[in-house]
């Protein structure tokens, strides 16, 4: 037998606010926890006095958890409590790892024995994000997602079906019919196009423009942010890209904005393409940083910008292993 917690807000005390939040805390769960409603023994939740409209359990019952038993019991006036906040705790009969959901704002008050650690970093191209990322990631051994590299995977369908970059409806077929995974061998995560391992294609520096491009449009950002919260809610994970405290998951507590000077990032780049035969110049480097700064910090969906509880990392004068300590010792602060 295993508990799973989970906690969701509704933005108002209404019937219907309440059987869309509960509905979806469920669904979330169930999918988090891979499970059947056929292996919930019984459900229990719990609300804030503020709602008052329908019983959270009868919320549950009609999202189709008819068969458990079911309780619902209204929590204590603490003082400072999140407002408007419903509560659940499932019981079920299997022997999982149970994985805690916690939507809308809802924070998570047992974090001693719900471990999972969810840590965003962005920033700019060449910030030293990714680096710092991959090897915090060995360090706490959890889970490293480069969500550039599902862009980038985006921008070389287009690609290779001669899609305009620049006509949103044929990226929209594209990305209806794309067939992307990540998987992960060695440690090392392997991005696979219509089950073909695409990892180094698409880090050829043409791609790196045309990711920032396809990444403006909302049909792209949609599934990939999909793709992303999923891996999110079911395992502890470090994940980087440029919108990842402020909107894939804002919830979550450890935030880092990754930064450098264009002059250095530039520097990074030229070193490590010209390490991978690529024929490049700086001067191009520096001009195709600025282009993509500008590009993915304009763009009106889900910019690259600071999420406001981020810690800052200037990393221009500092090595990965000391950013990686930074960042590290941030963390632990928190937990
Ligand atoms: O991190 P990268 O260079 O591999 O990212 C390639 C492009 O993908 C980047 O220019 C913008 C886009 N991207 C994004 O819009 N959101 C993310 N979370 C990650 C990358």
């Amino acid at each position: 037998m295993v508990a799973i917690r989970g906690a969701t807000t509704v933005a108002a005390d209404t019937p219907d606010e309440i059987r869309g939040a509960v509905k979806e805390l469920l669904n979330e769960i169930k999918a988090a926890n891979h499970l059947s409603v056929q292996k919930v023994v019984c459900l229990m939740l719990s609300s804030t006095g503020d709602i008052t409209s329908l019983y959270p359990a009868k919320a549950a019952r009609e999202a189709g958890f008819a068969d458990c038993p079911l309780f619902s019991s209204l929590e204590p006036p603490i003082n400072g409590a999140l407002r408007l906040c419903i509560r659940v705790m499932l019981l079920v009969d299997s022997d999982i790892d149970a994985v805690p959901v916690y939507l809308r704002g809802a924070k998570n008050l047992r974090r001693d024995i719900t471990k999972r650690l969810v840590i965003a970093l962005d920033g700019p191209a060449g910030s030293g994000k990714t680096t710092a990322a991959k090897n915090l990631a060995k360090q706490l051994n959890i889970l490293y997602l480069d969500t550039g590299a599902m862009y980038r995977a985006c921008a070389l369908e287009c690609v290779r079906r001669k899609i305009d970059l620049s006509d949103e409806d044929s990226v929209k077929q594209v990305m209806e019919n794309i067939d992307l995974k990540i998987e992960y061998a060695e440690g090392r995560q392997i991005t696979l196009l219509d089950g073909a391992d695409v990892s180094e294609e698409i880090r050829r520096p043409e791609i790196s423009q045309l990711a920032s491009k396809v990444s403006a449009f909302g049909c792209v950002r949609r599934k990939m942010v999909e793709m992303q919260r999923r891996i999110a809610a079911t395992m502890s994970c470090v994940m980087d890209g440029r919108d990842i405290g402020t909107n894939v998951l804002p919830n979550t507590e450890h935030k880092f904005y990754v930064t450098a000077s264009v002059e250095v990032r530039a520097k990074r780049r030229f070193v490590e393409d010209k390490a991978k035969g690529y024929n490049v110049s700086y001067d191009n480097i520096v001009k195709d940083i600025r282009e993509r700064d500008r590009r993915d910090s304009e763009r009106e969906i889900a910019p690259l910008r600071c999420a406001e509880d981020a810690v800052v990392v200037d990393t221009s004068f500092m090595t990965p292993e000391e950013t990686v300590e930074f960042i590290k010792n941030k963390i632990q602060e928190k937990i």
